[in-house]
């Protein structure tokens, strides 16, 4: 079955289903060897999209500024600060007016409900570009990125250390749609939410979704480790402390020695390195960092082509 994407909104990665998710990543492979062939891709020809940032972005901003440039759309980027948003006017509002004006709106936010006011106010699709509990867009340049490496997400196992965050919760519902093992550690208070958990085992058919508080143990024999910071945007007061805690959850050669000798190390990036990734990782021979942050821009573009070609 063609799975109709057009309208939709993308708020957890929860919207969408594994097949629809593999769809998703086939387009942005076709995008990444367009790109790459200079061939022409301008579906989005005369459209503008707004990008409303409230947390600052090196990646989400770029790229989607970027991918949208080359899908000859405009890219109407919009500091939140500088909007009436910032002086009391309501989110519905926003997206009301927005609606009138533009194709569709990508936003970084804190709460989530913010943006899933915002989408229920809209006429157009909105798309999450990190919010405090998801980061659907990051997900899908991960799964691209796994599924280039190892060819399949059946039999991979993924193992996260690190905070219960944002970046987690989107990947557990994305590996569970796809079908790949994940196994996340982090120290004891900092789970990801249940909720979130209960929801991705429940998708889950043919594969596992486990958390847990051991490091080596969620490391061991896997295919893919990923970290990501250990304080989060908005967290920043309990940065020390954090510091302390999340020591034995650092990527270093010792723990990648649990790993199979072929496990890709991903991070979404920023790192903060010597944290929760040492140099030595990060640009040692199993890192896919890069590569990863560079399939942003494919899978987003792809996102847009199918929600409003
Ligand atoms: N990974 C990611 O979303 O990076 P930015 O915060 O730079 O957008
Ligand atoms: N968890 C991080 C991800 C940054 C891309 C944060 O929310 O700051």
């Amino acid at each position: 079955m063609i799975s109709d994407f057009h309208g939709r909104d993308v708020l957890t990665l929860d919207e969408f289903t594994g097949d629809e998710i593999l769809a998703l990543l086939s387009k942005a492979k076709d995008l990444k060897g367009m790109l790459k062939k200079k061939e022409p891709h301008n579906y989005l020809d005369g459209k503008t999209i707004a990008l409303i940032f409230q947390k600052p972005s090196t990646r989400t901003r770029i790229s989607f500024e970027a991918g949208i440039a080359q899908l000859g759309a405009y890219p109407l980027y919009l500091n939140a600060n500088d909007m009436q948003l910032g002086r009391g006017e309501t989110i519905d509002d926003t997206g009301r007016v927005l609606s009138r004006y533009v194709e569709a709106i990508v936003i970084r936010t804190f709460a989530q409900e913010e943006i899933e006011l915002l989408a229920e106010a809209a006429s157009i699709p909105v798309i999450n570009g990190l919010s405090d509990d998801y980061h659907p867009c990051q997900s899908l340049a991960d799964l691209l990125t796994i599924l280039e490496i190892k060819n399949r997400f059946s039999g991979i196992k993924l193992a996260y250390l690190g905070d219960g965050n944002n970046v987690v919760h989107s990947l557990l519902l994305g590996s569970a749609k796809v079908g790949m093992d994940i196994f996340v550690a982090t120290p004891e208070g900092y789970e990801p939410s249940s909720l979130v958990v209960e929801k991705a085992k429940n998708i889950a058919k043919n594969s596992k979704v486990e958390i847990m508080n051991d490091p080596e143990e969620a490391v061991k024999d896997a295919d893919v480790v990923y970290t990501d910071v250990w304080t989060s945007m908005g967290q920043e007061s309990e940065g020390d402390i954090r510091k302390k805690i999340f020591v034995p959850y650092q990527i270093n050669s010792k723990i990648l020695s649990y790993a199979k000798s072929d496990t890709v190390v991903m991070h979404c990036l920023p790192a903060h390195r010597g944290e929760e990734i040492t140099n030595e990782v990060m640009d040692g021979p199993n890192s896919v960092v890069f590569d990863q942050a560079e399939n942003r821009l494919h899978t987003q573009k792809a996102l847009l082509a199918l929600l409003l070609g």
